[in-house]
Parts: structure tokens; C-alpha cells; sequence
């Protein structure tokens, strides 16, 4: 039988922090820095015991027991808020960190003994790092992480050439890319991690601090990227996003996985439920609990948009009530409603349900 694109058994990762509150993680085999790593984002440089000297200061279980199988050319999303631990995963797979314990099966490689060839297989694309040189031009990063593979000669000049042009940056490729915007810097990494014509993509937050146009083309790439047999994993707190491109999705929180389906079938587990979200002024404290005594909700949850001094209130109506009911006993507790509206369920509504929190709090 063919091995998986990748198999992760019961991964864990807990940080250490010394007496100061500094981290001493420990990069996995500092020795061999990944190709696509520039720079570290600062917190994974690592202690000069390599981490196993925490024993003065406290713990950070960041991914606590992670386990999914992705199959060849599939799209994974690993859904979860912020702190989930959706990147310290990722950074695992990436042979960027050590795990604490549990197994990677990259294409039936364990990147802890042969991260080369781990390495040679994935191309990885982390968020809001320095995974490109910003004084050089578009070209010559290419030119340069191209080397690193091992790429040179005519061979590297048409992969450049061919990655530029779709990407649709053959016009600024001359430019360094500290000129670019976020959306081409966006897919210069990205074009980065396609050099070595790797068989597993590993996406984080690909569309983070896009405008909905870039979101949109990006999120058209990584079809695309599918549609060439190339396997996907990508991070998102996008709940769209991940029900828009995964065939199958981890929710994860508190460094578990809390539910793994497809997005439709995750979506079904809230069977014949609508959802009412309010905009409200005030959020009577106990209000979600009382409907929920009085069989008027079957779940809710309250967030406060930062933007405006307002909460956006979710009710979750089991089946066979009414809005109208649940909305009269709701006033009735003392609340107001700004607006209202009643929408299918969402993969928010799926998290809501599962978590009794939003997941953009
Ligand atoms: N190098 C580190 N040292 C100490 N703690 C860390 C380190 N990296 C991550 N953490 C902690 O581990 C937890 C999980 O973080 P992680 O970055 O994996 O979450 P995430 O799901 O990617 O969140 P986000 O959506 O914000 O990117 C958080 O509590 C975070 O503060
Ligand atoms: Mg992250």
C-alpha cells in the first residue's frame, strides 16, 4: 500500500520557559537549518541546552496530543484560534522543532532521522516570518534558495522563469522585494517553496493580512497547486477558508484535535439547527445559560468586535423553535438587539458548538 502523504501520531510539544520567562525550545538538528529558513522569528533560536534544562521555570504545552493522516493530494486544514497550536505543528513537520514525543511520517520518512529528505519533499510556508531576503530581488531569492536545493545551470533559470510567470511577477522580478506588496511578497514565498517541486505543501495562514481580492487569488493558486497532485496542508482561523479549499479538517484547540471531518459532514453534526446572530449593545451576563436551561438554545456564544463597542451574539436554535420565541425570551432577560439575522451553520457554528467560544475571540 502506498504510505501517506503524512501521518502524525500523538504529537506533543511543550515549551520550557527559564526563571525570566525566556524560552529555550531547542530548533530540531540546529545543524540543519531548512533551505526556506532565513531568520528565525526570535523564539526559536534556542537554549544552549538545546531545552532540557526548564526544570526552574514553567511549561507551555502548546500541542498536547495531535494525531490526522493526510492522503496523497489532498487538502488538510488544521482550524483553530489563536495559541491553538496550529503553528508549533507545522514547525514540527518542518523539521523546524524537535518534538517532545509522538511520531511524523513524511511520505513514510521520519524527518528526525532524515530530515534531508523531509526536507527535499516539503516546501513550507510560514506566517509573518522573514523567509525571504528583502534587499535582494525577487530573481535573485529564487536564484539563491534555488542553489540551496542544489538547483543551478539552464535548469534553474527556466524553473525561475516558468514560477515567475505565474505567480505574475515576471515584471517586478528585478525589483528587490522589499518594494513589492504583501500580496506579491506573499507569492514570492510562496514560488520559494515550489522551487524543488516539493510533493507536500505546508500552508501557514496563507492568506493572513490579505485584501479579499489577494485572499481570493491565493486561495485560486492553492486549487491549483491541488489540481497538480501536490498534497496541502494549510493553517487558518478563516473558518471560509478552510471549508472553501479543505477536503478534510482538524479543529484544533488547546494544542487538541477536537474534531476531524470533512467540512460538510462536521457541519452536518449540527443536524436540523439554524443559527441567529444578533448584534447587540450589552450581553446580559447568564443570558446564554438561561436559554439553554429553557431548551431555547442548543449552544451560543458571545464575542465583542473590538471595531465597534458591541458584542455579536451566536444562538444556535435546536430544532423545532422558533426565532421568535428564542428572540422574545432573550429581551425578556433584559437584553436589546441592534440587528439580526438568521443564517445556516457555519464551521464557526461547528467550533461554537464544540468549544462554547467563539473562534475569533
Ligand atoms: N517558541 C515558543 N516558546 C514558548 N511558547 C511558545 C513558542 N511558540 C509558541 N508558543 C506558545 O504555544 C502556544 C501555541 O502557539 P502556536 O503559535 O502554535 O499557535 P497557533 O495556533 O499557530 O496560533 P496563531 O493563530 O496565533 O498563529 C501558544 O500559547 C504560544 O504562546
Ligand atoms: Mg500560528
Amino acid at each position: 500500500m502506498a504510505a501517506q502523504a503524512l501521518s502524525v501520531l500523538n504529537l506533543r510539544k511543550e515549551f520550557r520557559r527559564n526563571k525570566a520567562g525566556r524560552a529555550l525550545t531547542g530548533l530540531f538538528g540546529r545543524r540543519r537549518k531548512a533551505p526556506g529558513t532565513v531568520d528565525s522569528n526570535g523564539n526559536g533560536s534556542g537554549g544552549p541546552d538545546g531545552g532540557r534544562n526548564g526544570s526552574n521555570g514553567s511549561v507551555i504545552v502548546a500541542v498536547d496530543d495531535v494525531s490526522f493522516d493526510i492522503e496523497k493530494g489532498e487538502i488538510f486544514g488544521l482550524l483553530g484560534p489563536n495559541g491553538a497550536g496550529k503553528t508549533t505543528t507545522i514547525k514540527m513537520i518542518s523539521t523546524l522543532l524537535r518534538p517532545t514525543s509522538g511520531k511524523i511520517l513524511v511520505e513514510g520518512t521520519d524527518p528526525e532521522q532524515e530530515p534531508a529528505r523531509v526536507l527535499a519533499r516539503i516546501g513550507t510556508v510560514l506566517s509573518g516570518e522573514r523567509c525571504i531576503y528583502w534587499k535582494l530581488t525577487g530573481r535573485e531569492n529564487l536564484e539563491y534558495f534555488g542553489a540551496l536545493y542544489g538547483l543551478r545551470g539552464p535548469g534553474l533559470r527556466r524553473k525561475i522563469d516558468g514560477l515567475l510567470d505565474r505567480f505574475q511577477l515576471t515584471g517586478r522580478a528585478d525589483e528587490t522585494v522589499e518594494k513589492y506588496s504583501t500580496g506579491m511578497k506573499r507569492r514570492i514565498v510562496l514560488a520559494r517553496a515550489l522551487l524543488h517541486d516539493p510533493s507536500l505543501l505546508i500552508l501557514d495562514e496563507p492568506t493572513a493580512g490579505l485584501d479579499p481580492q489577494g485572499a481570493r487569488n491565493l486561495r485560486d493558486l492553492i486549487l491549483e497547486l491541488k489540481a497538480e497532485g501536490r498534497t496541502i496542508l494549510l493553517t487558518t482561523h478563516y473558518m471560509e477558508e478552510a471549508d472553501i479549499l479543505s477536503d478534510r479538517i482538524a479543529v484544533i484547540d488547546h494544542g487538541l484535535v477536537i474534531a476531524m471531518d470533512t467540512p460538510a459532514a462536521l457541519k452536518r453534526r449540527l443536524g436540523d439547527t439554524r443559527v441567529v446572530e444578533l448584534e447587540v449593545r450589552e450581553w446580559v451576563e447568564g443570558t446564554g445559560r438561561s436559554l439553554q436551561e429553557a431548551g431555547l438554545v442548543s449552544g451560543y456564544a458571545a464575542r465583542r468586535l473590538p471595531e465597534r463597542e458591541e458584542y455579536q451574539v451566536t444562538l444556535h436554535l435546536p430544532a423545532g423553535v422558533g426565532a421568535a420565541a428564542t428572540i422574545a425570551a432573550y429581551l425578556e432577560r433584559g437584553n436589546s438587539v441592534q440587528n439580526l439575522a438568521v443564517k445556516e451553520p457555519t464551521l464557526e457554528d461547528v467550533f461554537i458548538r464544540l468549544t462554547g467560544k467563539s473562534l475569533r475571540d
